[in-house]
């Protein structure tokens, strides 16, 4: 016998006829009405489990005379949280809603309920109710006038066939709802998983990197001794030229023509040290820049790939960004404007080449962005760089007037390997990077506020 929810079932009878109500209170009320007649009936049908079934069918009855009465009635249930399980609705109740309609408005709030339709052959056809409610396995149609016994059987069986569909459907949120736990459980797997291949890849990209920066040490010591040396000629040019034109101003006049005068004059005039070593001195200050770039780049390689061992000292974030600025010049002059506001800072314990790096790739990213954006190349956009100092951070902002990150993306920024850029314009590691140096390194934030179409604010703090 199928367990029931322990509540007596509840029905409602919704009638315009009051014996008609009253016949069913008889018929279903158990206690109420002629036990005795109806324990025999029981036997007569269902043999010794009579006694079982009569305590089922327990029934507590409801009435309304009106449709309309009804529906409210199974609307107050189901917000009570204590739904009626069948419903005994007349077809022919004037003035008000006929039956038909009274048992569509009741299923729009209650689709559990089980609907046993009471009708005359002269009411709807049985073609017809159907269509008008749907063709539904919630529907019993019971031709009047109808037989005690048959009454009972209705509520008997449909009472318990809604109590089995609760159960199931009991059972099938617990299913959905382990469905779910599993569902957050492989995502959580498959996220761990991911983590796990980018740390690899890192790992990887660390060992590559250190392997790179072996191979370029060498040929750069021997680039960097070579431009030391050089540094040697200016003066030796410049003591030698001047010797020069001293003896050519002192040689003993001979008798000279007029075009040796000219020549004279136009090779003294020609022997200017700063004019000859004009052009060397720039590039000789530029080819020490561009060593002392990669030989940063390569101390960054290895401190990636050895993580954790960075030493720290009090840097001037001011002076850093300059580097960095000096270093990106490249990427920015031909798109966008860079406008700096140098604040007063206290200087900062980091590690001055990480931090370098870290406003490197924010730089280089907001020139991408607002190359990007700017697709006819018509228009400059600007890059706003400013430190303050702020409740126990020296703040540096990076703000772009690119296109902006869009939402859907921006919890992925910081992901290693999460690019949009194309193939070899970007790997997806400069934040990736830039938040481990800061937050993880030396303790500090980084944060971005974004709108898309609009441009890309990111601040870096460090704790002072
Ligand atoms: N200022 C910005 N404006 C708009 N989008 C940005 C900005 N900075 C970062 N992004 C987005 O975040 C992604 C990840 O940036 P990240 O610096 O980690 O990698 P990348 O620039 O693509 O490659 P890499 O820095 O390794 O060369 C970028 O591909 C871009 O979509
Ligand atoms: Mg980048």
């Amino acid at each position: 016998m199928p367990e029931t929810l322990g509540a007596k079932d509840r029905i409602l009878i919704v009638d315009d006829n009051e014996d008609i109500r009253r016949d069913f209170e008889k018929i279903l009320g158990g206690a109420l009405a002629d036990a005795t007649e109806l324990d025999a009936l029981d036997r007569d049908l269902f043999g010794d489990a009579a006694e079982e079934l009569r305590v089922e069918e327990n029934f507590e009855l409801h009435q309304a005379s009106q449709g309309r009465e009804g529906f409210e009635m199974v609307r107050r249930a189901v917000e009570a949280g204590r739904p009626f399980s069948i419903a005994f609705v007349d077809v022919r109740m004037p003035p008000g809603w006929d039956g038909v309609e009274t048992v569509a408005k009741m299923w729009e709030v209650d689709p559990n309920l089980q609907v046993v339709l009471c009708t005359a052959y002269s009411d709807y056809s049985f073609e017809q109710t159907t269509e008008a409610l749907g063709g539904t396995d919630r529907l019993v149609i019971l031709r009047k006038p109808f037989e005690n016994i048959e009454v009972r059987q209705l509520a008997h069986s449909l009472s318990q066939k809604w109590v089995i569909q609760r159960q199931l459907r009991l059972r099938i949120d617990e299913l959905e709802a382990a469905n779910v736990r599993i569902n957050d459980e492989m995502r959580e797997r498959r996220r761990a998983e991911a983590a796990l291949r980018d740390a690899e890849k890192l790992q990887a990209i660390g060992r590559l990197a250190a392997g790179i920066a072996h191979e370029i040490r060498n040929p750069l010591q021997i680039i960097s001794m070579n431009l030391e040396a050089l540094a040697e000629v200016p003066a030796s040019v410049t003591a030698l030229v001047a010797e020069c034109s001293r003896v050519l101003r002192e040689l003993v006049p001979g008798p000279e023509d007029a075009e040796q005068t000219e020549r004279r004059a136009a090779l003294l005039k020609a022997l200017d040290a700063q004019a000859i070593l004009g052009d060397f001195l720039e590039a000789h200050e530029e080819a020490r820049e561009g060593v002392r770039m990669i030989t940063d780049t390569i101390e960054t390689m290895n401190q990636f790939s050895y993580r954790g061992v960075v030493g720290k000292d009090a840097v001037d974030l001011n002076e850093a960004l300059r580097s960095a600025i000096k270093f990106t010049r490249a990427e920015y002059c031909e798109c966008a404007e860079l406008v700096v506001a140098y604040g007063e800072i206290p200087p900062v314990q980091c590690n001055r080449t990480e931090i370098v790096q870290v406003f490197l790739n924010l730089i280089v990213n907001a020139a991408h962005a607002i190359s990007e954006h700017n697709t006819s190349g018509s228009l400059r956009g600007v890059i706003r760089v400013r430190t303050s100092s702020e409740d126990g951070y020296v703040v540096t902002a990076f703000e772009d007037t690119g296109g902006g990150i869009p939402s859907a993306i921006l919890d992925k920024i910081f992901d290693p390997f999460f690019t949009t850029k194309e193939i070899g314009k970007g790997t997806g590691q400069g934040l990736a990077i830039s938040y481990r140096i800061i937050v993880e390194s030396h303790g500090g934030r980084i944060d971005v506020d974004s709108r898309p179409g609009v441009g890309t604010t990111f601040f870096v703090r460090l704790p002072i």
